[in-house]
């Protein structure tokens, strides 16, 4: 499988310099739980051993917890984040950290998330600027008009959205448990927003039982693999002689996710992919971002034989240790997550909500 190219470093940060610090036994600690010595080498991991050391003092001396999203660099997950997964399980870490400071690795609308589940600590972002198609794809206002239109439908929003979205919700929901949410809320109908693949998903789960009500926004990554290219790896497994186990992200469209042998989260993907690439004669295509096939390297026991092509997420690879640690030294204005009351007040409605619904 292609991974994608080492972090490119930002050349106007600087590098802090090593002082007492064990350069080697860093570079060597990275290189180990990286997992990819012939990419990630020792002369790799110790360029960025200063940084990760660096940062990992200043999360102590600072009570500073980094969740990081699995589509975060290796040297990021590996070297720095004390919690790592997909969107639901970083909420629950969020909401219950003990600490006084969360930094958020990952896109803007995971950052805020966290600032309404903990508004009593502080959220920084070291990218402000990181984005996302679905949370971008999405206004208050498009919710407001979806609820005048269909007043009696519940609205269940994808936690891929802004605080203000989720503020107008009644229900937030994530990869790893729309389709049960989705299924329980009362009556006949619902508003599901703001991806339009994942809700056709919910729609064919659904059907029968609710009317399904759609916006249209999708998720840039995933909406672009096609089914053509799992035909063409199951050819080649079969030429091969492997069995071949196709792991898709519900954000795909929906001939992927047909053409596919399981659906779930990143993590679900991942704990599935780990589990199968363990079984000799398997081949696993992971139809997601990048950085859940560099976990199932780094975090597999015995090589795993991963076929297929993953693709980058522009927003989520804006991060570098770089950022991290200068947000963490002096955080930018713009670093630091504030939300206006009201819309925490609300916005946590959604999210409390979704946890009592996905843990009853
Ligand atoms: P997960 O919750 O499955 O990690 O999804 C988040 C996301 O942004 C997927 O593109
Ligand atoms: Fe958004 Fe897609 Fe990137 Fe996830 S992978 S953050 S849904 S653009």
């Amino acid at each position: 499988m292609r991974l994608p190219p080492l972090p490119s470093r930002p050349s106007s940060m600087g590098i802090p310099e090593a002082g007492d610090f064990d350069i080697d036994g860093e570079a060597n600690r990275l290189m180990e739980r990286i997992g990819q010595r012939l990419r990630w080498t020792y002369e790799a991991c110790k360029t960025i051993a200063p940084l990760t050391l660096r940062i990992n003092q200043l999360k102590q001396e600072e009570d500073v917890i980094i969740i990081a999203h699995t589509y975060q660099t290796p040297d990021i997950v590996y070297g720095v984040a004390d919690a790592v997964g997909d969107s639901y399980t970083l909420s629950k870490i969020a909401r219950d950290a003990p600490q006084s400071t969360i930094l958020f690795s990952s896109v803007r609308f995971m950052a805020e998330t966290a600032k309404i589940l903990s508004p009593q600590k502080r959220v920084i972002h070291p990218s402000p600027e990181a984005g996302c198609s679905l949370s971008e794809g999405i206004s208050a206002s498009d919710v407001r008009a979806l609820k005048s239109i269909y007043p009696n439908a519940p609205v269940a929003c994808y936690i891929n959205t802004t605080a203000a979205v989720k503020a107008e919700c009644d229900v937030c929901v994530t990869s790893s448990n729309y389709l049960t949410i989705a299924e329980n809320l009362p009556g006949d109908e619902i508003i599901f927003v703001p991806d339009r693949l994942m809700g056709l998903h919910l729609k064919k789960h659904l059907e029968g039982k609710k009317t399904v009500h759609l916006h249209d926004a999708d998720c840039e990554v995933h909406a672009a693999f096609s089914s053509t290219s799992i035909q063409r790896q199951r050819k080649e497994a079969n030429r091969r002689g492997l069995e071949l186990k196709v792991l898709a992200h519900p954000e795909c469209d929906s001939d992927v996710l047909e053409a596919s042998d399981f659906v779930g989260s990143s993590e679900r993907i991942l704990v599935e992919a780990k589990r199968l690439g363990a079984q000799d004669g398997v081949a696993v295509m992971m139809i997601t971002e990048c950085g859940t096939a560099e976990r199932a390297i780094a975090e597999s026991s015995a090589p795993i034989e991963l076929m297929g092509s993953c693709s980058m997420c522009r927003h989520m690879k804006r991060t570098h240790l770089e950022d991290i640690l200068q947000a963490i030294e002096s955080p930018a204005g713009d670093q630091i997550v504030e939300i206006e009351d009201s819309i925490i007040e609300r916005a946590r409605l959604s999210l409390d909500q979704m946890f009592k619904l996905s843990e009853t």
